[in-house]
């Protein structure tokens, strides 16, 4: 059945020949149509243009009337599959302890380890069910989702299992990472080598004869896994077929750019810690720098360099980081408010690295990230506003007002409530 949508004010993001991610300048030509139509065909894009050869006739038709259309976000990078918050910690470090200290002392991700052993698979799968349904209400049609709570071959195989079931069930896009190294467990304190160890020999070849992942992450970082670890499990991951994407330089300038440059990683995540030398090695590779301005915010960290990043002539992508420690939404439209704000992004560079950039970052780039003939139908029409720049400045509002995805209006939010009294 198709859908067509006309008089869209700004048709953001259309392209007849989209690159596989946009850098640098490139990021700062976002393509916008005025006084526009899209064409939706069953699951795909099927055309577009200005409203003087808008398509007479066609299935369901939506007047956008001054609404932006744009292409549904991609999150290339969450933890969304966990048992229970963590506000006391947030309590913790509002009176002072700062992340390293809570997860020292058996709080952060320890913590959801141990919660998520005694939670079972349907438990997981419904929890994190609710929060699918809430990033596709903000906007969101394509997800990477982690392990790394579990820390153990039987709760890291039932993380997997949960995000498999997930991918199998809900409409939107979903990616499958590997984070066995995510901390090591309490069982292996002090002995990283064998906790190591044990993922390369039972737990990455299960996970790889069973397909439960597409990807491979390391938390390559100060307190966490060192470069040589981190290496040993990139080799051994390189041999069963998965791709790295690794956690890097969030907490020093841990060689996790250098580790994931040399791995050829997908992406390189987090980078609050980047200078020039990390920057040199980044350019013309590619791995795709991302950021998840989120988790700096949430954890006070310093802003990662973004400006410097692209007008030294890289791309960089954005996620969330949605998870019960260092970003507990996965609301992608705060994401791009904060990069504008915070990270000096211009509106332009946003969008690009919310949508292509970050499909990209889960090899998703030639199915979503711009509404091109052929790709997947995946859009979100805003709420009445007048230019795309009015959606990272008016942070905080709801600026959703439909979600399609696969060419299927899954969110309306057209009737706000009556504010009229007798
Ligand atoms: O991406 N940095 C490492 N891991 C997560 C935090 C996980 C947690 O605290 O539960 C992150 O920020
Ligand atoms: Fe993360």
């Amino acid at each position: 059945m198709d859908l067509l949508i006309r008089n869209i004010s700004q048709l953001v993001l259309a392209t007849d020949k989209p690159p596989v991610f946009a850098a640098s300048s490139a990021m700062v030509d976002m393509p916008v149509l005025e006084n526009s139509y899209l064409l939706i065909s069953g699951d795909k894009i099927q055309a577009f243009g200005t409203m003087n050869d808008c398509p007479e006739r066609a299935g369901q038709v939506i007047d956008a009337g001054g609404r932006i259309v744009m292409p549904a976000f991609c999150d290339s990078h969450t933890h969304l599959v966990y048992a229970a918050s963590r506000e006391k910690e947030f309590v913790d470090r509002i009176k002072g302890l700062s992340y390293e200290e809570i997860a020292l002392r058996g709080g952060g991700i320890l913590n959801s380890a141990k919660l998520l052993r005694n939670t079972t698979e349907n438990e997981l799968y419904d929890l994190a069910m609710v929060r699918i349904a809430e990033i596709i209400y903000q906007g969101t049609g394509a997800v990477e989702i982690k392990s790394g709570y579990g820390l153990d071959t039987a709760s890291e195989l039932k993380m997997l299992r949960v995000i498999r079931r997930i991918k199998e069930t809900t409409t939107i896009e979903v990616k499958a990472t590997f984070l066995g190294a995510h901390a090591v467990p309490a069982e292996y304190q002090g002995d990283q080598n064998g906790y190591v160890d044990l993922i390369i020999r039972k737990m990455l070849p299960v996970i790889a004869a069973e397909k439960l992942a597409e990807f491979v992450d390391v938390f390559c970082d100060r307190g966490f896994f060192t470069p040589d670890n981190t290496a040993r499990i990139l080799e051994a991951s390189e041999k069963l077929g998965l791709i790295p994407k690794i956690h890097a330089n969030e907490l020093e300038y841990s060689g996790g750019i250098q580790i994931g440059v040399r791995y050829h990683a997908l992406s390189v995540d987090h980078l609050e810690c980047t200078g020039e030398e990390e920057i040199r090695i980044l350019k013309d590779t590619a791995t795709m720098p991302t950021l998840l301005p989120g988790a700096a915010l949430f954890l006070g960290l310093p802003w990662p360099p973004a400006r410097k990043m692209i007008d030294s002539g890289l791309p960089v992508a954005l996620g969330s980081d949605f998870n019960p420690g260092s970003c507990p939404t996965g609301n992608m439209m705060l994401m791009i408010a904060l990069a504008c704000i915070n990270m000096k992004m211009l509106p332009e560079e946003s969008l690009f690295a919310s949508t292509l950039n970050s499909a990209y970052a889960m090899n998703l780039s030639g199915e979503l990230g711009t509404l091109t003939p052929g790709k997947n139908a995946n859009v979100i029409i805003t709420r009445p506003v007048p230019d795309y720049s009015y959606l990272p400045y008016a942070f905080g509002s709801d600026l959703v007002e439909k979600v399609i995805i696969k060419g299927k209006i899954l969110v309306n939010k057209e009737s706000r409530y009556d504010q009229t009294t007798d």
